[in-house]
């Protein structure tokens, strides 16, 4: 499998790195405009690959796409990362035009291509690109949802006092600090419900902290987090390598699921060699639909300043 992710700053490198480590694709292409810099992030990271122990091949390329033909996925990081106070909203009018011709580059060269944007406001930017693209929907996957249920799981073991492996959440809606729905009512610890060991006040402080999850990194490193979002889209990376049927929240372009259409927002999704399999209608209460509908409805607003 060949991988090209866009953008050499942290989140792709660190992206790039955990594809490498799990040693199943056998090459990925990191492009970055700034000269040398995704060339010199390559091979950093290919002098680990004795001590790492993978065989995957690793070259970095200064904004030539030709160098990305016939990509399986590629993994758009590209643009500017938020700054402490800042929404991801805010992002948009920098990152909107460098998301549209990083899209068109990739699809020049990789016509078959299977595109996951983490480039924020992403629920917009995953919308941007279907639209630049043209692409089959299921070929357009945002990453968001798989980055925020990691966040509300270890949100969960810290309240649980337990290892993030006994817990299991799903987070829905748009990746923005307040429209994202940590869906408490079906959280489970080792397959027993959450509420079983938490009182409403504190899956209350978990659904909060979950949702600024991305913001209080940001305040205390200055920047966007990179390690748990290069993690979660490799695992996407690495669902679709593997045809693996697994299901993450991701931002997929509705057509009615939902209650929703034309817009691209976080449910839970089969992710395989397709890409999008299937979206997965899960049934959802009263207060989390109101919660979905304001959620698409503030994406809507963003999406209409492109
Ligand atoms: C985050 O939440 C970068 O949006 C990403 O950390």
């Amino acid at each position: 499998m060949k991988v090209t992710v866009v953008g050499a700053g942290a989140v792709g490198a660190s992206c790039a790195e955990y594809i490498a480590i799990k040693n199943f694709a056998a090459e990925v292409v990191l492009v970055d405009i700034k000269e040398g810099f995704a060339e010199g992030k390559a091979m950093d990271l290919m002098q680990t690959a004795s001590l790492n122990g993978f065989d995957t091949k690793i070259t970095g390329v200064t904004n030539d796409y030709s160098k990305t033909a016939d990509s399986d996925v590629a993994v758009i990081t590209s643009g500017i990362p938020r700054k402490p106070g800042m929404t991801r909203e805010e992002l948009i009018s920098t990152n909107a035009g460098i998301v549209k011709q990083v899209a068109e580059n990739l699809i020049k060269h990789s016509p078959n291509v299977i595109v996951i944007v983490v480039s924020n406001p992403m629920d917009t930017m995953t919308y941007l690109t279907h639209k630049a693209t043209g692409l089959p929907k299921n070929r357009i996957i945002g990453m968001g949802g798989a980055l925020d249920s990691a966040r509300f799981k270890y949100r969960l073991a810290e309240a649980l006092d337990c290892p993030a492996s006994d817990v299991d959440g799903l987070v829905i809606g748009g990746h923005s600090d307040t429209g994202m729905i940590p869906l408490t009512r079906l959280a489970t610890r080792n397959s027993v419900p959450v509420s079983s060991f938490l009182n409403s006040e504190q899956l209350e402080y978990v659904k909060e902290e979950t949702k600024v999850g991305g913001a209080t990194l940001t305040k205390l490193l200055g920047t966007s987090a990179w390690y748990a979002p290069g993690a979660a889209v490799s695992a996407m990376v690495q669902a679709i390598a593997g045809d693996s049927k697994k299901m993450f929240p991701s931002s997929c372009m509705l057509s009615g699921e939902y209650g929703q259409k034309d817009i691209c927002l976080g449910v839970p999704a089969i992710i395989g060699r397709n890409g999008i399999e299937k979206i997965v209608e899960i049934a959802l209460d009263d207060a989390e639909k109101q919660k979905f509908t304001e959620s698409a409805d503030a994406v809507r607003k963003t999406n209409d300043l492109l």
